[in-house]
């Protein structure tokens, strides 16, 4: 194999291939008892697979659902792409340190999205956890100016709004918010329709007007984004900031939605796995820590565990723990490395770098004020590739169970499908996805999986929401008129 993780490595009795990076030679023994909570084997992670399954059938039953903690919440998606979508739309997305608002084109006779422009505004620190009207006066205003700036005043385009956290949708434009996650919390969205909220703030301003809305998650936009490009397109997952997976589930064991016919997009939020206390035995103290202090502590253990927010953390408590036990930086620790979040977890994709990353760790060490050595440096690199590597292996077991579930479903000896991927630690780090892949043919043997990097999932993917679900109302418009046509 090209590349094995330090996890996979352990348990073969081969030598290490030469394109392994220095730090995955034998570290020095001390460290090792240190790492091996976070080392997850292919038995343990089909035990994880199996757990998560149990989690998403309760989460989709009627009686279940209540007290799951993956949410497994329909997304009024009914159809993937075919290909007859057009028109122009807007599109907002709202999830992560930034909000963004999209003027995209969707050309029929090219079979291609277009973002036409688009505009950023930051969302500053305080407006995340501040008062909701501020938050959503901002969006309106920023919407406001973006419109003027394309001179669409006048016209009022349907709007697609990526809006990335667990909502209970009611209909395509009825979102009511479960609850924050990724640093947000602006007290009294809870329980709150968010296109209320949205269409409130810009009858506030009442300088422009805004056409039909449809509500998207991100892992949603970015399913749909690919299923433009390629039909095959049934899951659709973020590794990011946060983690999460949407696919295809068929309409009769969707429990909590009437109707047995067709399927239904359900967004998992695979990120509360966990929540229930059933991930505690891989829960390692360093995770409990990171949980502790976060805003939202017992929620998102998942995520908590996988995703880019909490990465970096993950890794600070690593090398503050082996400096306390003299394994690292001759037992001092800075004052820099005992600032929380101080390790961000771009450090880590850096450190892994194949031909940088030594240097960069030298860099990376001593811009936190370190005293290190040679030795530091290899176990230093050791560290963020052994929760890198947890966070890929995790991650496949999720989506093996996902893809398994898909292919039982339907009755297939052998599923074949595409995953449309987004996020920044799938994009950015070196060997994320391969270690990811390699782990789900292991975990789902029977699955033939594509991965296609989406192309802004969360706007042309939101318009692309939108654009099918124009089509399935015209659909359904025509389809009722004919009796009345025949009289
Ligand atoms: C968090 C949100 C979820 C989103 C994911 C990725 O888990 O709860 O809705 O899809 O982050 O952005």
């Amino acid at each position: 194999p090209p590349c094995l993780s330090p996890s996979l490595s352990l348990s073969l009795p081969v030598s290490l291939p030469p394109c392994l990076s220095p730090s995955l030679s034998p570290p020095p023994p001390p460290v090792q008892p240190v790492l091996q909570p976070l080392r997850l084997s292919l038995d343990k992670l089909r035990d994880v697979s199996s757990r998560l399954h149990k989690g998403l059938v309760q989460g989709l039953g009627k009686h279940s659902h209540h007290r799951a903690a993956v949410k497994m919440l329909p997304t009024f998606v009914r159809a993937t792409p075919d290909g007859t979508e057009k028109g122009d739309f807007l599109a907002l997305d709202l999830g992560g340190t930034n909000f963004r608002v999209l003027h995209v084109r969707v050309l029929q006779a090219e079979q291609k999205v277009v973002k036409m422009d688009s505009q950023i505004c930051v969302v500053p620190k305080d407006m995340m956890t501040g008062a909701t009207q501020q938050l959503f006066d901002h969006i309106a205003s920023c919407l406001g100016d973006f419109i003027a700036s394309q001179e669409l005043k006048g016209q009022t385009l349907p709007l697609g709004f990526t809006f990335s956290f667990p909502c209970e949708q009611k209909e395509i434009d009825k979102s009511i918010l479960i609850r924050w996650t990724k640093g947000f919390n602006c007290p009294g969205v809870e329980g709150r329709d968010v296109v209320t909220l949205l269409r409130d703030a810009v009858r506030r301003r009442g300088d422009y007007d805004i056409g039909s809305v449809a509500m998207v998650n991100d892992t949603v936009g970015t399913m749909m984004s690919c299923g433009y490009k390629d039909q095959s397109c049934e899951i659709g997952m973020i590794i990011g900031t946060g983690t999460n997976a949407c696919y295809m589930e068929e309409m009769k064991n969707v429990k909590r939605v009437e109707g047995e016919d067709g399927r239904m997009c359900i967004n998992t939020e695979w990120g509360g796995f966990g929540d229930d206390g059933s991930l505690r035995d891989i829960q390692t103290e360093f995770d409990q820590m990171v949980d502790k202090t976060s805003i939202n502590p017992g929620v998102h253990i998942f995520e908590k565990m996988i995703s880019g927010m909490y990465l970096g953390e993950i890794v600070r408590l690593l090398l503050l723990r082996l400096s306390e036990e003299k394994l690292l930086f001759k037992g001092q620790k800075s004052e820099v490395l005992q600032t929380p979040e101080i390790f961000q977890t771009k450090f880590i994709s850096e450190i892994e770098e194949e031909d940088t990353g030594l240097d960069n760790a030298r860099r990376i060490l001593t811009q936190l004020d370190l005293q290190w050595d040679e030795a530091d440096v290899r176990v230093v690199r050791l560290v963020c590739d052994t929760v890198s590597s947890r966070s890929a292996r995790l991650c496949a077991a999720a989506l093996a169970t996902i893809a398994n579930k898909m292919r039982l479903n339907r009755g297939l000896d052998r599923l074949q499908t595409t995953v449309g991927v987004d996020g920044t630690v799938y994009r950015k780090h070196p060997n994320f996805s391969e270690e990811l892949q390699l782990t789900v043919r292991l975990l789902a043997p029977e699955c033939s999986i594509t991965f296609l990097v989406s192309e802004d999932g969360s706007g042309k993917g939101a318009a692309m929401v939108t654009a099918v679900a124009q089509r399935l109302a015209l659909h359904s418009a025509s389809f009722s008129c004919h009796p009345e046509v025949r009289h």
